[in-house]
């Protein structure tokens, strides 16, 4: 088959090659030329793309799974809590050109990189913050929130979910969480760590649309697609 760079049939922005049950995934590089983090740069007719790899992000490996629920749009604010230096949330900037992403991250080093890496990508803005402490970024967070991406190593993953949604999310809003069980506890059973955090997101009256096991790309992770 000739190689062919092409629309992923649902998700806005992202594009696809070879076989549509397992394709390999790329966007659109907003900043030609540029490489964030050292993957492929591929030309292919009139655009230069680059390869999005699930091993190296979750929300690349969540999109390999096909979930039910489309998630981006033409247009919409994103809050990024853990955007560490940059490689998932680069993506999400050639993908959500008309709108902002905030980049939230607490390690001085990572965010030092993130600047560094989103100087030219007028759509991220990188904020120096604990997910903890949402109303601590609440003056730099200008819009309504359509989308929270959350991956943050921590042991209360859902705690900081609900404690976001409630300040920046949108009625509607979508939240994916990226659940780490190692992170909450190193040694008990997955499901029930799972479980327990799918509960708290229930008592906080949110919906999981979709829980998506990424297993195959990350180690003991799920993906969980949320309604507000
Ligand atoms: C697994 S990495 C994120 C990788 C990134 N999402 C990507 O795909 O490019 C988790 C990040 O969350 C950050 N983090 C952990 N706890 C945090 C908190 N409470 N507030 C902000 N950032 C946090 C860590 O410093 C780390 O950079």
């Amino acid at each position: 088959m000739e190689f062919e760079i092409r629309n992923h049939p649902k998700f806005y922005n992202v594009y696809i090659s070879g076989n549509p049950e397992n394709p390999k995934l790329f966007t659109k590089n907003l900043i030609p030329g540029i490489s964030v983090y050292g993957e492929r740069l591929i030309q292919f007719r009139d655009f230069e793309y680059r390869e999005w790899d699930p091993y190296r992000s979750k929300l690349a490996a969540l999109l390999i799974k096909n979930p039910i629920h489309n998630f981006f749009s033409k247009k919409f604010n994103c809050l990024y809590l853990g955007a560490s230096s940059g490689t998932t949330i680069s993506h999400l900037s050639d993908i959500n050109t008309e709108g902002i992403i905030y980049g939230v991250e607490f390690a001085p080093r990572s965010i030092r990189q993130l600047i560094q890496n989103s100087e030219k990508r007028n759509n991220i803005i990188p904020i120096l913050g604990d997910a903890n402490l949402p109303e601590n970024y609440a003056n730099t967070i200008f819009n309504k929130i359509d989308l929270i991406y959350q991956d943050v190593a921590q042991p209360n993953q859902a705690e900081i979910a609900i404690k976001n949604s409630e300040y920046y999310l949108k009625k509607g809003g979508i939240v994916i969480l990226a659940i780490k069980s190692q992170s909450i506890d190193s040694v008990g059973n997955l499901d029930k760590i799972f479980n327990q955090e799918k509960q708290a997101i229930g008592k906080a009256n949110m919906e999981i649309l979709e829980s998506i096991s990424i297993q195959k790309h990350a180690e003991k992770h799920i993906m969980l697609i949320i309604k507000k």
